[in-house]
């Protein structure tokens, strides 16, 4: 496995993003942003005619964004005679853990939690996934991007990481925020209304919303903002615990051997998120497999490691023909 060399192109959100895995899972190179292609191959060693394949991000994300990548990937693998593997992202998310763990096997349970899914996912084998949750609404992700900002956090580097480091700082209990659908007994989620929770909360308490920077707070304001940021994530949290309480549950009675518990995609980098399911994981017997929070957000190798599961598993397209046009439609 040692000799397969995969190349992963990651562009479904705003950055672009490549990595060269090989097939045993060790991780030649990782870069993001512009001229990324070259660069992951020059910082591999490796040119394009070494490669086995390229892999590349196919859905779900923006079309525009996604275009980009399929258009470079199909560039490559006319020029080099290489066969394409379509790579679905949410997919890459999880079978990422199994780069990350090489004893996970199938079957397992997935949590997939990010800026725009939140899916619980039976994964029974390569490719043949059962789907136990999803959202109704919005996605953990979102609401707390737009908490982040509703409560005037330095956003720059991503909504979830500077609430989460606010919340540090508050009281969880100070406010209560009502868990979203107790009364529903499925495995799905919901953070709109949690979302106006917040959004009321910072209202209700004459936190001047929205741009106000917490830069220039007074304590006693930074201090309530704290409190509604550590509310916000414990109630978040439990929801998620809840849901996958009972997915445990679920999973175990369709698939009894299953060993792994993976939580992933950006959320997952999460600290007080990975620290509450490893409970739930290990109430339930299970192992938690959270990977490293540079494989958890957005990146090329989960693209490229996906791809090698496919290749091995002899799925994948043939390189594009000569005569076929460069661009696509
Ligand atoms: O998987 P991802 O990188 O991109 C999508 O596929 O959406 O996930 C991005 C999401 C964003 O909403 C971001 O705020 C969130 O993951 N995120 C976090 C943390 N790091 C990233 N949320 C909470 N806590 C974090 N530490
Ligand atoms: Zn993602």
């Amino acid at each position: 496995r040692a000799d397969l060399l995969m190349l992963g192109i990651e562009t479904s959100c705003d950055d672009t993003a490549a990595a060269v895995v090989r097939g045993d899972g060790v991780i030649l190179s990782q870069v993001v942003s512009s001229q990324v292609v070259q660069k992951a191959l020059n910082d591999a060693n490796v040119s394009e005619s070494d490669l086995c394949a390229v892999a590349v991000t196919v859905g779900p994300g923006l079309s525009l964004c996604l275009r980009v990548g399929v258009h470079k990937a199909r560039k490559i693998a006319k020029e080099f005679r290489l066969p394409i593997v379509g790579v679905h992202h949410m997919e890459a998310h999880a079978l990422v853990s199994r780069l990350v763990n090489k004893d996970l096997n199938f079957p397992f349970l997935a949590l997939l939690i990010s800026g725009g899914h939140n899916l619980l996912v039976l994964a029974h084998e390569l490719g043949k996934y059962v789907q136990l949750g999803t959202t109704i609404d919005d996605a953990i992700g979102e609401a707390y991007d737009k908490s982040a900002r509703w409560l005037g956090l330095d956003i720059r580097k991503g909504g979830g990481p500077a609430l989460e480091q606010l919340a540090l700082e508050g009281d969880p209990k100070a406010i209560k925020f009502s868990v979203p659908m107790r009364q529903h007994k499925d495995c799905n989620f919901s953070y709109a209304g949690l979302k106006t929770q917040v959004r009321l909360a910072i209202e209700s308490r004459n936190i001047p919303a929205d741009h106000i920077s917490i830069s220039s707070a007074t304590e006693e304001d930074r201090q309530l903002r704290a409190n509604i940021a550590a509310s916000f994530q414990r109630v978040a949290v439990l929801h998620l615990e809840e849901r996958c309480q009972r997915a445990v549950e679920w999973a175990l009675k369709m698939e009894p051997s299953i060993k792994y518990f993976v939580v992933s995609g950006g959320v997952a980098s999460n600290q007080y998120v990975r620290t509450h399911l490893n409970h739930i994981a290990d109430k339930n017997g299970l192992q938690l497999v959270c990977p490293p929070p540079s494989l958890c957000t957005d990146n090329g190798v989960m693209i490229a490691w996906t791809g090698i599961e496919h290749f091995i598993a002899g799925r994948f397209d043939d390189p594009p023909a000569f005569d076929e046009p460069d661009d696509m439609q």
